[in-house]
This record gives structure tokens, sequence and C-alpha cells, in this order.
């Protein structure tokens, strides 16, 4: 039996044991659900600058593990700090999200900074990263994490969130070339910043690809698949006991491969895939992690309990940890996160 030389469940179940009880996290678990995490994002001023200050970044990450007891702290800082620290401006308007400058041709990919500079923006990230790892309990995994290349570009290229991800389309339709320098920048960013994160003390890293699901065929192989796989190749040969989690989401069908094609130790799932399906065609390959809706956290009731041990269920001949198929939302209910992880620990496999 392969454990991960160690006794933390995140771990061992990211090394292929299947659990009698699969460990739990919840994505965006420090966040405004949270009264805790609102008093200290005020203090903090605002997000940034929450991200920004390790003291109270540490605080928040520890919140949810102090409430609930979930068995990995995520690090808590954005994906949209890579942007930053490659000279981007980026800036949060409440109630409507991210915006940051534009990159529209190659001009935009080569003023960007040099690698070697971005530590100047993320150091305060890695300093987040040591004090998390004195304070955590000795049984919480640390979890670090970064976006995948291409979510990361669909921000830097529209200046913003959008629904369909049209202006980085219309760059890799428009201007293969440029729209291709700006992935590798973003991908050997992305391979220091995580490196670094393991440095510092995170014990497992997630890469986020939430917008993978726009991305089909070949384009799904080269700009998903592809940056994924180089990343993790990258950090497997600096670092290779440390266990990657890949999140394609909403990859549907691009989920099936999706383990053996980049190297990643655990694929996460997102909640439009039914857990039987997951189980026969992803979970055959390695561990997998989801895939609660997060609206449960929203109404909760019986529904939770069923759909709870239902996909503990599904997922039970395999590897498997536990969380929600996207992150929890501002207008959740405490309560229900507390019903969720009773629900999990108390459901027979
Ligand atoms: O999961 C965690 O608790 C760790 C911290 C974390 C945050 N963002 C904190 C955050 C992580 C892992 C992320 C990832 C992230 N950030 C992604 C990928 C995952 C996903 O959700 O699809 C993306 C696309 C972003 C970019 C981003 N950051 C957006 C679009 C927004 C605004 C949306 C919103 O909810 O307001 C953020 C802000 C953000 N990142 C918040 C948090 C807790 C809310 C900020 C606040 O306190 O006002």
């Amino acid at each position: 039996m392969k454990d991960g030389g160690t006794g933390k469940t995140i771990l061992r179940a990211l090394a292929g044991e299947v659990l009698p009880t699969p460990p739990i996290w919840m994505m965006r678990q420090a966040g405004r659900y949270l009264p805790e995490y609102k008093a200290t994002r005020a203090q903090a001023g605002d997000f940034l600058s929450l991200c920004y200050n390790p003291a109270l970044a540490a605080e928040v990450t520890l919140q949810p593990i102090r409430r609930y007891g979930f068995d990995a702290a995520i690090l808590f800082a954005d994906i949209l700090l890579v942007p930053q620290a490659l000279g981007a401006d980026l800036w949060f308007v409440t109630g409507e999200g991210p915006r940051l400058s534009t990159i529209t041709d190659q001009a935009g990919v080569d003023a960007l900074k040099p690698l070697d500079d971005i530590h100047e923006t993320l150091n305060p990230i890695y300093e987040t990263v040591r004090i998390l790892r004195r304070e955590l309990p000795e049984e919480t995994t640390l979890i670090g994490f970064a976006g995948a290349p291409w979510t990361v570009a669909t921000y830097m290229i529209a200046g913003r969130g959008t629904p369909d991800q049209g202006p980085a389309h219309a760059l890799m339709q428009g201007n293969v070339a440029a729209f291709e320098a700006l992935l590798a920048r973003i991908t050997a960013a992305t391979i220091e910043y995580l490196s670094a994160q393991i440095e510092a003390g995170a014990e497992v890293v997630k890469i986020f690809d939430s917008w993978a699901g726009s991305l089909k065929g070949p384009a799904f192989q080269k700009y998903a698949v592809a940056p994924c796989a180089e990343i993790t190749a990258a950090l497997k040969a600096r670092h290779p006991h440390i266990p990657v989690i890949g999140f394609p989401r909403e990859a549907g069908d691009g989920y099936i491969g999706f383990h053996k094609a980049t190297g990643v130790d655990c694929v996460a799932l997102d909640n439009s895939v039914s857990p039987e399906w997951a189980a026969a065609n992803v979970q055959t390959a390695g561990c997998v992690q989801g895939n609660l809706a997060s609206s449960h956290m929203v109404t909760g009731g019986q529904a939770l309990v069923d759909e709870t041990r239902a996909i503990v269920q599904a997922f039970s001949k395999g590897p498997h940890i536990f969380n929600l198929g996207h992150g929890i939302t501002p207008d959740a209910d405490p309560d229900n996160v507390a019903l969720m992880i009773e629900t999990v620990r108390s459901t027979k496999s």
C-alpha cells in the first residue's frame, strides 16, 4: 500500500489508498459565507490587501479549519495574482469581480515582466504558506494552487471575467502566435510560483482550469491538457513527492484519460458529471475529488443529505476526496457545511 509516508488522509487518498471515509475540504472554504471571514476582510481593507497580508491571509485560511475541522486547508490567495506579478494591473470591483489591463497582441506579451521578477510581488504569498505550516494542526494538509494557463489567459486577454471567454477565443483564432506566446509565459510563471509554494511548505498543489469546458477537441488537448502536463512534469522533476490535483472544470468527456495525459495524481470533478459515470470512467485511472453541487450549501435539508451520501457511495470503491463541484457561494448557510461534513463522516460505503 502506498500511503505517501504519512498519516494525513488527503495524502493517503492522493497516493491511491481507498479509505473507509473520504477526506473532505471545500473550494472557497475561506469566503464570504463565514462571518469571521467578513470581519477579517474588513480589517484588511479590500480583497487584494487581504491576499498580500500574510498574517491575515493565514488567519482566514485557518478559520474554516477551526470551525469545521476540514482535512485540508487551501492557501488563501487568488489565481489572478500571477498576472499581477507579470505586470498586469489588477483590481476588484465590488459586486462585479476582477478587472485587469488587457493583452491583445504580441507587444502586450513582450511587455510582461521577466520570470525572475515575479517573486517580488508573490513573496508575501510564500510567507503565508510558511505561517500556515507552523500553525495548522498536524493532521491537516496544506494545499497550494494556481490558475491553469488557459483560464488565467482568459482574464488577461479580456480584462475581466466573461461568460463565454470570447476575447480569448478571438485571439486564439486571430493571432495564434501571440496567444500561444502568452500561454507559454503564464505556464513558465506558474511552474515557478507553484515550486516556490512547495518550497515554502505546500504539501499538495492544485491547478484550477475553471474555463476548460469552453475548449473543445484539439483546442482542449493543446491549451488545457498540454499546459497542465507541462506544469505537472516540471513540478514532479523538482519535487517528485508532491501530489498535483488538476481541475479541468466542465471538461465532460475530456475528464476521461486526463490523469494519464497530464500526470496529475487526482482529477477534480465539477457537478455536471454524475458520480456513477465518473466512478466508471475517471476514477478507474486514479484519485478523484468532488463533486457535490455548491447550491446544496444554500438549500440544505434532505436533498443535501441524500446527494452527499450518493456521492460518497458512488466513489467508495476507489480513492476519493470529498469536495464541492465548484466554490461555495456567499449566500451559503454555514450550518449546511456542518451538515455535509457530518453526513460524509457517517455514511456507510
Ligand atoms: O478556495 C479557497 O478558499 C482559496 C482561495 C481562492 C480564492 N479564489 C479566493 C477568492 C481560490 C482557490 C480562488 C481561485 C479562483 N479565483 C478561480 C478559480 C476557481 C473558480 O472559482 O473557478 C478564479 C476564476 C478566480 C478569479 C476570481 N477571484 C474571481 C472571478 C473573483 C470574483 C468572484 C467573486 O466571488 O466575487 C475572485 C474573488 C475571490 N477569490 C474571492 C475569494 C474568497 C471573493 C473576494 C471577496 O472577499 O470579496
